[in-house]
């Protein structure tokens, strides 16, 4: 276990983020999405390698609705992957399920050791995009696939002034990078197929369905897990986060790559 003592998602921003975005959830869509962005990829009998875990929503519907063998989540934060094990066993999944806290860096696993890599809107902590994707390459079997969601820069360099500003108010590790630089360092790897599909006209709409929830319908509930001020910082964030979206700086993408050759 990592003896990572920063906690960059604390107890409050998890409350809210799953509050918003549904149980196991720290990213929009929800399992809905998590099925849009799998469409087409079998993931029956497979063994998934999550990266960024977080609290284990995305683990669980892969085993539970897809019918993965075995989901590995790792995550860089022991209080996220101890609530994983939990959900895992909320679930009766403890057996399938097997989380892990990692430290950044390398994967620590041994090469081809996962039919699917997948990770939903993690990577964007990740600074090395084609670090990581020759490492992503390593651990899939031949014929395998990555494919996941994350947040991208719709710019190449520095962001606007609001994007700027959003990103100072999220207060969180990002490390964007657009969607040429993913696409690049995906097949620079070895990836073929890959493919890119863009969310920020859905994600314009659904935070602005989130903002006017956590507003409004939301508010009380969450108000009393968070706290006021809290959640009046958060319902700001969202509204810079808003101007970034509707000025095509941030870009909720789908991304997928398959190793070639086939499985022995
Ligand atoms: C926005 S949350 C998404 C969590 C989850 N995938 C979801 O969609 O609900 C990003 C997660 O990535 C994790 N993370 C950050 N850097 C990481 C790294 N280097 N390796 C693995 N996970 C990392 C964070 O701790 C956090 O749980």
């Amino acid at each position: 276990m990592s003896e990572n003592e920063f906690q960059e998602y604390d107890e409050n921003l998890m409350a809210l983020l799953e509050g918003v975005w549904g149980e196991g959830f720290m990213s929009p869509g929800g399992v809905d999405e998590v099925d849009r962005y799998l469409e087409g990829i079998g993931l029956d009998g497979q063994t998934v390698l999550d990266i960024g875990c977080g609290l284990g929503g995305v683990d669980i519907h892969l085993v539970r609705q897809h019918g993965a063998a075995k989901v590995t989540g790792i995550d860089i934060e022991p209080a996220l992957i101890e609530r994983c094990r939990m959900l895992a066993d909320k679930y009766g999944i403890g057996e399938r399920t097997d989380f892990v806290c990692v430290e950044p860096g390398p994967l620590p696993f041994d090469d081809l050791s996962f039919g699917i890599v997948t990770s939903k809107d993690s990577i964007i902590h990740i600074a090395d995009k084609h670090e990581l994707a020759r490492d992503v390459f390593r651990v899939l079997e031949p014929g395998g696939w990555f494919v996941a969601s994350d947040w991208l820069a719709g710019y190449e360099g520095e962001p606007s002034e609001e994007m700027r500003q959003y990103l100072v108010a999220e207060g969180l590790d990002f490390g964007l990078a657009s969607a040429a630089t993913y696409v690049d360092a995906l097949q620079s790897a070895g990836f073929t197929d890959v493919a890119t599909v863009d969310r920020n006209e859905w994600y314009r709409d659904q935070a602005r369905v989130e903002r006017d929830a956590m507003g409004g319908a939301l508010y009380d509930g969450l108000a009393s897990q968070v706290g006021r001020e809290f959640l009046e910082h958060e319902i700001e964030v969202w509204d810079k986060m808003i101007v970034a979206l509707d000025q095509g700086q941030l870009r909720p993408t789908h991304l997928r790559g398959r190793k070639p050759g086939h499985r022995s």
